[in-house]
């Protein structure tokens, strides 16, 4: 009897999922990049952009004129990314770089070709991230998510953060998740050596990035360089690979999931809107400003995150 109940209602569940279909994936879509601006002349950097969101977001804003540079850390996959957004967009001004967000001195030599080779950045979109994988460390003996979601693109941004103001008006989109919610930083074990939780890690990660927009953007007040972070919706992409768990989870609910192309939409947002010109030190969704975590509305661990990120980089950033 339990079996037969427990199959009919799945099989309503089934049933209305596609009689329902067209108008669940409009819903789960979420908000949409209405500017039509132009970025003729602009440059653009966004990393992790060979797969996801980021090459979403690139292809975006390399039709809408800019001179995009996808730093990947995988410089083959970048290169099929880059021709693949050639194919869809004539004429678009897209290059790769290799960038591997979990090793300082790759980061480094990164910014250091970087600056040589351009002269104006005005969009940095920090959107790599790692999700969930095992208990690795950096190059640099940083926790992997911490290393790569938070601290490689600290020290990035940090490198690029002169060019950054010398291009004026810029902005800074830091792809962060609505996951810091979930999230605090574990200031007396911060690289996880004492217990590590994967999953608890990646929200740690994700609150680091919305403290540090926090924190980046008091420090750039008055500089017309503006710095938001994104929460780019649930979607399908290569993020749940170290996690069998969240994988199911995303091929059973993937009817509710957003395209790559709708999780950029938010993040293109941030980097173009022109109503958004003076606008930092917010957490966007769908969009529109979204809720922040209290723990992600403390200056005080905005500010003592910030001293520790300087001091493990080895950085003075004042
Ligand atoms: N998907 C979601 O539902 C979701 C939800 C909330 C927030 N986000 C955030 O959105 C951002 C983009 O995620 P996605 O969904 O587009 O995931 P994705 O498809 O897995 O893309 C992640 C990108 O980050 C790159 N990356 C990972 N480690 C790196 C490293 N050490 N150095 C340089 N690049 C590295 C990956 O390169 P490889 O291809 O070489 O691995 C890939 O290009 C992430 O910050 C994620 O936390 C995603």
């Amino acid at each position: 009897m339990f079996v037969l109940l427990l199959t009919a209602g799945l099989g309503m569940v089934v049933l209305l999922s596609v009689l329902f279909a067209p108008h669940i994936r409009k819903y789960a879509a979420g908000g949409v990049c209405m500017s039509q601006v132009r970025l003729d002349g602009k440059t653009a950097l966004i990393t992790g952009a060979n797969t996801g969101i980021g090459k979403e977001t690139a292809q975006d804003l390399a039709a809408r004129g800019a001179r995009v540079v996808l730093a990947c850390r995988d410089v083959e996959k970048g290169e099929e990314a880059a021709a693949d957004i050639r194919s869809k967009v004539p004429g678009a001004k897209v290059e790769v770089r290799e960038l591997d967000l979990a090793d300082t001195c790759s980061i480094r030599a990164f910014a250091q070709r970087f600056l040589k080779e351009v002269n104006h950045l005005h969009i940095l979109v920090n959107n790599a991230g790692v999700m969930m994988c095992p208990y690795m460390k950096t190059t640099d003996g940083f926790e992997m998510q911490l290393g790569v979601n938070h601290l490689g693109h600290f020290l990035l941004t940090y490198l690029l953060i002169g060019l950054l103001k010398r291009s004026a008006p810029a902005r800074v989109v830091v792809v962060s998740s609505w996951a810091h919610v979930f999230g605090w930083i574990r200031f007396h074990d911060l690289q996880s050596l004492g217990s590590y939780n994967s999953g608890l890690a990646y929200c740690q990660s994700k609150l680091a990035n919305v403290l540090f927009v926090r924190e980046l953007a008091r420090r750039l007040a008055g500089s017309d360089v503006t710095v938001n972070s994104v929460h780019p919706g649930s979607v399908c992409s290569d993020l749940v690979r170290h996690s069998t768990v969240m994988s199911l989870l995303f091929a059973l609910f993937s009817i509710l999931l957003k395209t790559p192309r709708e999780g950029a939409q938010t993040s293109v947002y941030c980097s173009v809107a022109e109503e958004l010109y003076p606008v930092s030190g917010k957490h966007f969704s769908d969009c529109a400003t979204a809720f922040v975590a209290p723990q992600g509305r403390s200056d005080k661990t905005a500010r003592q995150l910030w001293d520790v990120s300087c001091e493990l980089l080895g950085i003075e950033w004042e």
